[in-house]
């Protein structure tokens, strides 16, 4: 029997270091279904665009037709899905998108596979991995203790509230219908193809090009930064190690305000810039604006990893100075894959959010 992997949002920031991740470890066919939208990069997979056993197909997890076609045409038995709309401010400004994609178009990619899985005769060693985020829990207080899976969920953005839609089908699926789906829910990533909307690659982009970095309210909400690799290596040990209906936690065990994150991109860039040809517009510090709050802004996201740890035995590899570090000057040597984004076609997406609400 084939067993082809199909992966949502591949084009996509955790999509594709998770496929690269993939690609080096297994020789498995991997397909990738990607709407390719702003935050889909071809040009992320670009190494692989001619490798064996690999496809992009650039399509919507709302097509069913589509959806149906390539679990049967591809004998596709495990699905890892990635493809969202992930940014909340966007979600703020324009929740119908999110419903869209992570309500809708979990469900369609959900009844579809539960069809392909039938037809087939329900094989044990299909998988269906739905990739979800702590943000589902809601907010922390500073003393409160960190989020386990069995944390009610309490979403409070538009974003967070659809993807807890998405993670309740996916869950019923595999209580309805023994579909074998397996959830997990992530804390912040940060790593190397990001897009420039989200925090830390904001800031780096921003302090190369001098212009101000925009810290939300006082700057004192606390996030748990887990570098992207940990994460393809934690869904990568669930998807292998987990049983069926199981929802895991994965996060950094570290806990960093968003004021002390800029505080350290900005003395980062200043060092690595003063080691090379990359010359600084302007003092970063200089450049550190406090602007109107997000609206509804979850103040703490905390997760407890103890599940993962003890049954599967998957813990964080990476060390926040040092995994951003190396993030910093993945942007400062890649300007080829950041720089066709700041063009005219982009501007508004990432630029100003909140300038104007
Ligand atoms: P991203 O926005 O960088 O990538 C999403 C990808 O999905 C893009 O390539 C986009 O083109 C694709 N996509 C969007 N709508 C689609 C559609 N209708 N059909 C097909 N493809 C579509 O997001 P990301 O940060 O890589 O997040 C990936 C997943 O991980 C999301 O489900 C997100 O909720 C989850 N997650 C993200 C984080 C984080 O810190 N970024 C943390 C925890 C969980
Ligand atoms: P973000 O990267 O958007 O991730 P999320 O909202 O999913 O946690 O934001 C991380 C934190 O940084 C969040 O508390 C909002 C804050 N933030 C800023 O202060 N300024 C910015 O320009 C951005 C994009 C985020």
């Amino acid at each position: 029997m084939s067993n082809s992997v199909l992966i949502t949002g591949g084009a996509g920031f955790i999509g594709s270091n998770f496929v690269h991740h993939w690609c080096s470890k297994y020789d498995t066919r991997v397909v990738v279904l990607d709407i390719l939208g702003y935050a889909g990069n071809e040009s992320s997979l670009a190494d692989l665009k001619d490798q064996d056993g690999f496809q992009l197909v650039k399509g919507d997890i709302c097509d069913r037709e589509l959806v149906t076609s390539l679990l049967a045409k591809e004998e596709i038995s495990t699905v890892i899905h990635f493809a969202a709309e992930s940014h909340v401010d966007r979600s703020i400004l324009g929740p119908a998108a999110f419903v869209q994609t992570n309500v809708v178009g979990t469900f369609t990619l959900l009844e579809a596979f539960r069809q392909h899985w039938q037809n087939q005769g329900k094989p044990e060693d299909y998988r269906f991995l739905h990739v979800s985020t702590d943000e589902v829990y809601g907010s922390l207080e500073a003393d409160d203790p960190a989020f386990t899976e069995t944390t009610p969920y309490a979403p409070n953005s538009p974003y967070s509230a659809s993807k807890a839609g998405s993670d309740h089908l996916a869950r019923a699926y595999f209580h309805t219908y023994g579909m074998p789906t397996l959830i997990t829910n992530c804390s912040n990533n940060y790593g190397p193809y990001q897009f420039p909307e989200k925090l830390i690659p904001l800031m780096c982009l921003n302090i190369l090009l001098g212009k101000p970095l925009p810290v939300y309210g006082d700057g004192q909400n606390v996030r748990d930064w887990l570098h992207v690799s940990d994460h393809c290596s934690a869904i990568d040990t669930v998807l292998h190690k987990a049983n069926p209906g199981d929802v895991y936690n994965i996060g950094g065990n570290n806990q960093v305000k968003n004021l002390d994150i800029v505080h350290q991109l900005c003395d980062l860039m200043s060092e690595l810039a003063a080691g090379s040809s990359v010359n600084l517009p302007t003092s970063p510090r200089d450049l550190i604006t406090f602007v109107t709050d997000r609206p509804g802004h979850d103040r703490r996201y905390a997760m407890d990893i103890s599940k993962i740890e003890k049954d599967l035995g998957w813990t964080p590899a990476y060390n926040f100075e040092t995994g951003l570090r190396q993030t910093v000057e993945w942007y400062l040597s890649n300007r080829d894959w950041w720089q066709p984004l700041l063009s005219a076609e982009y501007k508004g997406y990432y630029e100003n959010l909140y300038g104007d609400r």
